[in-house]
Order: C-alpha cells, then sequence, then structure tokens
C-alpha cells in the first residue's frame, strides 16, 4: 500500500514576519486538501513558530522547528527543548539536518537522541540523512546512508519521517537522478522494514535538495518518494503550491 504524501518547507534562517502572506498562500493552497494522503507542513525559525501557529490556526498545516535539544531544561545556552517547542503548537521537528552535521558538528547518536526526544513528546522526527559528493564519488553513499538510518532512527518506534537528502544537493540546483533516488529510498525502505518489520513500510521517506516547482512531480511519481523537504523554493508561495499541487 502507497504512503501518503508529505511535502515540508524547511525555512533555514530565512524569514520574518512579513512572511505571513506566504503562509496564508500555502493555507489556500491547501484548503481542503489535506488527509492522511497530502499533508503539508512548515518549519520557520524559531523566533516565528509562535506566531505562524497563530496564522495557520484550523488549517491543518503543520508546524515544525527545525531542531531542538534531546535534554527536558538545564544549563543549554542557546538550546529549545520539545516540551517548549509543543507548547508553542509545533508537531514536526527536523533533526540531523546535513547542515547542523557540518557545522554544529552533530553525529547519528546525537541526532537519534533528539529524535528519541522528539517521540517521547508524541511529535513526529523528520530524521535527515544524506551522503556528500566525495562519499558518492567513491561508491559509498548507500553504505553511508544506511549507517546513518540505522544509528539516527529511535530503535523502539516506527512514528519517525525520513528525509533523505543528498548533501552535494542541498542548495545546488544538482538533483540527484531518478535511478539514484530510486535504488537509494529502496535501499531506505529495506533497512527500516528490517529494523521495524512491516511497520518499516509505513515509515515516510522523503527526498530533499534543490526539489523545486519544475522537478517535482518527476521526483514525487518515484517508487517510495513519499513527499519532499524543500527548502528555497518553500520560500516561493507559488513554487511552493506548485509543488504541494504535484503531489
Ligand atoms: P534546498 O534545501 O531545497 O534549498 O536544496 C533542502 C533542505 O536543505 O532541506
Amino acid at each position: 500500500m502507497a504512503n501518503g504524501k508529505f511535502i515540508i518547507g524547511n525555512w533555514k534562517m530565512n524569514g520574518d514576519f512579513a512572511h505571513k502572506d506566504l503562509v496564508k498562500s500555502i493555507m489556500v493552497a491547501t484548503e481542503g486538501k489535506l488527509s492522511d494522503n497530502l499533508k503539508v507542513g512548515i518549519c520557520p525559525p524559531f523566533p516565528y513558530i509562535s506566531y505562524f501557529k497563530d496564522v495557520l490556526e484550523q488549517s491543518g498545516v503543520n508546524l515544525g522547528a527545525q531542531d531542538c535539544h534531546f535534554n527536558e531544561k538545564g544549563a543549554h545556552t542557546g538550546d529549545v527543548s520539545i516540551s517548549m517547542l509543543k507548547e508553542v503548537g509545533c508537531d514536526i521537528v527536523i533533526v540531523g539536518h546535513s547542515e547542523r552535521r557540518a557545522n554544529h558538528f552533530e553525529n547519528d547518536e546525537i541526532v537519534c537522541a533528539k529524535a528519541n526526544a522528539v517521540l517521547s513528546k508524541g511529535l513526529i522526527p523528520i530524521i535527515c540523512v544524506g551522503e556528500t559528493d566525495e562519499q558518492r564519488k567513491s561508491g559509498k553513499a548507500i553504505e553511508i546512508v544506511l549507517g546513518q538510518v540505522s544509528n539516527s532512527c529511535p530503535k523502539e518506534s516506527p512514528n519517525i519521517v525520513i528525509a533523505y537528502e543528498p548533501v552535494w544537493a542541498i542548495g545546488t540546483g544538482n538533483v540527484a537522478s531518478p535511478q539514484d533516488i530510486e535504488e537509494m529510498h529502496l535501499a531506505i525502505r529495506e533497512r527500516l522494514i528490517s529494523m521495524f518489520g512491516a511497520a518499516g513500510e509505513g515509515v515516510q521517506i522523503l527526498y530533499g535538495g534543490s526539489v523545486n516547482a519544475a522537478n517535482a512531480k518527476e521526483i514525487l511519481a518515484i517508487a517510495n518518494v513519499d513527499g519532499a523537504l524543500v527548502g528555497g523554493a518553500s520560500l516561493k508561495a507559488s513554487d511552493f503550491a506548485t509543488i504541494i499541487e504535484s503531489a
């Protein structure tokens, strides 16, 4: 049975209060269309989450954060806990994005601790994995990504979403080929089934990395691609609407 599609906008360190217009246009684009077959979410920077929660009201659009700490509270200057994110209305949290793995030295162990913390509060972790250009060129892409899946995902619960994002495809305009996407998503699917049994079939696997209005339809039609994690194109109302439409 095919999983529904999940389209998530990762705003990264972009956006301001004026992006209310973008949020409103996402609400228009999704009105009457959201169901188990189509979910749409946005992940703005921390300071705006609460504000956009009010804008989204009962729209059914998921609201998320781009990171979190794995501890509940304490001396962690600059960090944000899952309880805080839950209180301001988040239901999804991105963990292990390659920009955090690279710039904040987050390894699989930290990503797994974050994903566990997200699950423990009843939110859904969007767990990012992906190989670098060097790793792909050396023929190690599948091995690297499957290692990340095994070590970054909590073992106990399949209530997770995976985002496969080749590092070299993020923000570059270079999309992985349909063959490479299909091969990787199948490998991830098989790994999830070996971890979670039949429940691994139901884990959504998103593709991310230069998804845009022009290529979304082709990417979303590939086997085992259950949605997209969209960076740059999620900040343009018409492009994001087209991507949602393509799902
Ligand atoms: P991009 O970013 O769509 O701008 O390539 C995707 C991501 O980093 O999640």
